[in-house]
C-alpha cells in the first residue's frame, strides 16, 4: 500500500456525510412499560469467542502506516484505554513491507498496554505475515478484511481473488489468536458467511453499507470515477440478518457476529444487539469526533454511548447483552422485503 493513500482515506472518510442508509430505520424496538429491572444493575459485558469485552462497542479498523496516522492511532488508543473499548488498527501490511512505519501501529499497544487490541490484514496475507502482525501489537485477535469492490475500483488494486478462503483457513489454524473476518462497508450475505464459517473464524463482522463508503472514497481518488458503483453492497441491518442466518443454530454455540457500518448512536447499536450481534463496530463516527473535536470529546462521546445504551436497555427490560438478544423487534420497509425475498425469518 502506498503510504499517502492512508491519509487520503482519512481525509475522504471525513468529507463524507452520514447517509444513514444502514437500514436500522427499518428495525423497530418494542416498548416495554413493565421492564422489571433497575438501571444500576445493567451490564454491558459481551464476548467475542474467548475474548471478554467490557463494552459491546468497539473502535473498528482504520489506520496506521504514516506519521499522521500514528497520531490518530495514539489518540484513538487513549480513548479506548479510558473507556475500556476494544480497538482495531488499520491494515498492517504496510508495516510488514516497510518496518519503518511499524511504530504507527505499535503506538496503540504502548498507549494501552492492558487493552484489547485487534491486528488487521487483508486476505492476501500469509500465515507468516499474520503471525508477525499479531506479534507487532501483542494483538488479542486478528481481523482479516475482505474488500473486493474497493480493490476493483482502485486502479492499483488487486484483481486476483483466488485462494482467499484457503489462506484464511490456514491463518485461523496457525496464528494462535482468534480471527475475525470482516468486510469494510459493502456487507456480507449468507452464502459468503456460510463459507467463511467453515474456515473456523472466531467471529464475523458484517461490515455493511450505509456508513463509510469505500466505493465513494476510491472514486474520489480516481481520475475517472465510476460513480455507478457508489451504491454497491448490502446495508448493515440486512447484512447482519443475512450473516446471523448462516450460523449453525445450536443455542449458545453460535459464532459471534459484529455489526459495523454506519452505526453512529446508541439506538442503532441497541437495534443491532437486539437482532443478535454480539458487538457493534464504529469507525467513521469515532474518527470524526476525534479529528473534529479532540480526544476528550471522543471519550465523552463513548461515555454518552454507554449511558444511552443503558437507558435503552432499561426501557426494554434487558440487563445484559444476552438478554437484549432475546428482545423482540419488528422489521419493516426494504429490510422486511429483502428478508422475505431471501426467506430469512
Ligand atoms: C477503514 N476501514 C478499514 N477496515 C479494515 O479492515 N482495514 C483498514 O485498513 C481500514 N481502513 C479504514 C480507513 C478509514 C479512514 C476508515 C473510516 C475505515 C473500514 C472500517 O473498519 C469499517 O468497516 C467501515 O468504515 C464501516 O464502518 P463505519 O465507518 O461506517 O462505522
Amino acid at each position: 500500500m502506498r503510504i499517502p493513500r492512508k491519509m487520503e482515506h482519512v481525509h475522504h472518510a471525513l468529507q463524507q456525510g452520514i447517509s444513514g442508509a444502514q437500514g436500522f430505520r427499518d428495525i423497530r424496538l418494542l416498548p416495554n412499560c413493565l421492564p422489571g429491572i433497575s438501571s444500576d444493575r445493567i451490564s454491558l459485558v459481551t464476548g467475542i469467542g474467548e475474548l471478554t469485552l467490557s463494552s459491546p462497542i468497539l473502535i473498528n479498523a482504520m489506520t496506521g502506516g504514516a506519521r499522521e496516522t500514528e497520531e490518530i492511532n495514539r489518540e484513538l488508543a487513549a480513548a479506548a484505554r479510558e473507556t475500556g473499548l476494544a480497538m482495531a488498527v488499520g491494515s498492517q501490511m504496510s508495516a510488514l513491507k516497510n518496518p519503518e512505519v511499524a511504530s504507527s501501529y505499535r503506538i496503540v499497544r504502548q498507549v494501552n498496554p492492558e487493552g484489547i487490541i485487534f491486528g488487521n490484514l487483508g486476505s492476501e496475507a500469509t500465515l507468516d505475515q499474520a503471525k508477525r502482525a499479531v506479534e507487532m501489537l501483542r494483538a488479542d485477535a486478528l481481523q482479516i478484511h475482505l474488500n473486493v469492490m474497493q480493490e476493483l475500483i482502485m486502479p492499483e488494486g488487486d484483481r486476483d481473488f483466488t485462494g482467499m478462503l484457503e489462506r484464511i483457513h490456514t491463518i485461523v489454524e496457525g496464528v494462535g489468536v482468534p480471527v475475525i473476518v470482516k468486510e469494510v462497508g459493502f456487507g456480507m450475505v449468507r452464502e459468503s458467511a456460510e463459507r467463511l464459517l467453515q474456515t473456523g473464524a472466531a467471529a464475523i463482522d458484517v461490515g455493511g453499507a450505509g456508513g463509510t463508503n469505500f466505493a465513494a472514497i476510491e472514486n474520489a481518488r480516481r481520475a475517472r470515477p465510476m460513480e455507478w458503483l457508489n451504491d454497491w453492497g448490502c446495508p448493515t441491518a440486512i447484512a447482519l440478518l443475512e450473516v446471523l442466518e448462516a450460523r449453525p443454530g445450536t443455542e449458545g454455540r453460535s459464532t459471534p457476529v459484529i455489526a459495523t457500518g454506519g452505526i453512529t448512536g446508541a439506538l442503532d447499536a441497541a437495534k443491532a444487539l437486539v437482532l443478535g450481534a454480539s458487538a457493534v463496530g464504529m469507525a467513521g463516527a469515532m474518527l470524526r469526533v476525534q479529528r473534529e473535536e479532540g480526544t476528550e470529546a471522543l471519550i465523552g462521546f463513548i461515555e454518552s454511548l454507554h449511558a444511552e445504551l443503558r437507558l435503552v436497555m432499561t426501557a426494554l427490560g434487558a440487563s445484559t447483552v444476552e438478554e437484549l438478544h432475546l428482545m423482540p423487534a419488528v422489521i419493516t420497509g426494504d429490510t422486511a422485503q429483502w428478508c422475505s425475498a431471501r426467506s430469512i425469518d
